[in-house]
């Protein structure tokens, strides 16, 4: 192969970025989105949060994939392009490929620098296959004019990403991706969703003894005062992951551990000791609340395999 194509759509705009931003932190509940975690050093953390004995998706889809692979396979069929969502490491459509004997693979992922790596990583393993690298806010629309022809598509969307929108921007977000499925007849959509369960699990997982999760989420401070020219004193705020069973997901804020502030173009914004930014949210379903997204996001037929273990689900849908 000589290379992968890359194609950059982030389509920078520093200055709606930073307004966006402000607009969040000067809100009387300050947040923070949660794609600006994935800088060079939040890609890593979030590589080795897969690794940690708490944080159990990644290797119950693993087992999940093991487990189901031959069946799975044959339900999407081969010679599909095959695109992966937020494809990061490229590891888990690296364990797919040799199944579902693609036409042509697409990397998207908005972590840019990722992308060109990862792809001449796994470019060895897979001689003539054409590998595209798409680095786009996939979140904020999905463009793939002159990067998918009119052949029939897999939308793969692993580990539970789903989880980090709500349930009204899960469904507007997969009502897109079936759009995408509707130009292309034939295509479909493979989801990992991760399951409601014991609080105390999904506590840990969110909240894991080395702090990995804690330097993950801390990092995003780091990365805006890099990015932004923010001044964010990262000491001076701690990690908070916990589920939310009424809400049924986990919240992830930074809570300051003193009164800090930080300044953005001239403008104060404190906070005082105790207060949070909220991060990210990561909600968990039960089986048939995510068929009912998918439902209504437009997908009629659906198939899903569980966890060996449970409490995980993958489904596949057209
Ligand atoms: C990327 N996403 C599926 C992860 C999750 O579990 O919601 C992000 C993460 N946040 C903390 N740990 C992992």
């Amino acid at each position: 192969m000589d290379g992968a194509r890359i194609i950059d759509r982030l389509r920078p705009d520093a200055e709606g970025e930073r307004q966006d931003l402000v607009e969040g932190l000067f809100a009387s509940h300050a947040r923070i989105s949660p794609k600006y975690f994935y800088d060079e050093m939040g890609c890593a953390l979030y590589g080795a949060i897969c690794r940690l004995d708490e944080y159990y998706p990644t290797r119950t889809e693993i087992a999940l994939f093991q487990a189901n692979r031959d069946e799975i396979a044959k339900a999407i069929g081969p010679g599909r392009q095959f695109v992966d969502l937020g494809a990061g490491d490229c590891g888990k459509a690296q364990g797919w490929i040799p199944f579902l004997a693609p036409r042509r693979y697409v990397a998207v992922d908005i972590a840019a620098h990722e992308i060109g790596k990862s792809l001449a990583r796994i470019a060895p393993d897979f001689p003539g296959l054409p590998l595209v690298g798409l680095a786009t806010d996939f979140t904020h629309a999905l463009d793939l004019e002159g990067v998918l022809d009119g052949s029939p598509a897999l939308f793969f969307y692993p580990g539970s990403s789903i989880g980090n929108f709500t349930p009204k921007e899960a469904v507007r977000f997969l009502s897109c991706i079936k759009g995408q499925c509707a130009t292309r007849p034939g295509s479909t959509l493979l989801v990992g969703v991760d399951g409601k369960k014991d609080k105390a699990l999904l506590d840990a997982a969110y909240d894991d003894a080395l702090g990995v999760t804690a330097a993950f989420n801390l990092n995003v401070l780091r990365h805006l005062n890099a990015r932004h020219g923010f001044d964010f004193d990262v000491a001076a705020f701690r990690h908070v992951g916990f589920y939310d069973e009424g809400e049924g997901r986990i919240e992830m804020h930074l809570e300051a551990r003193r009164d800090t502030a930080v300044h953005v173009d001239g403008r104060e914004r404190a906070f005082l000791a105790g207060e949070r930014i909220h991060t990210e949210n990561s909600y968990k379903y039960h089986a048939a609340e995510f068929e009912a997204i998918l439902g209504e996001a437009g997908f009629a037929t659906i198939r899903r395999w569980d966890a060996p273990a449970g409490g995980y689900f993958v489904f596949h849908a057209a």
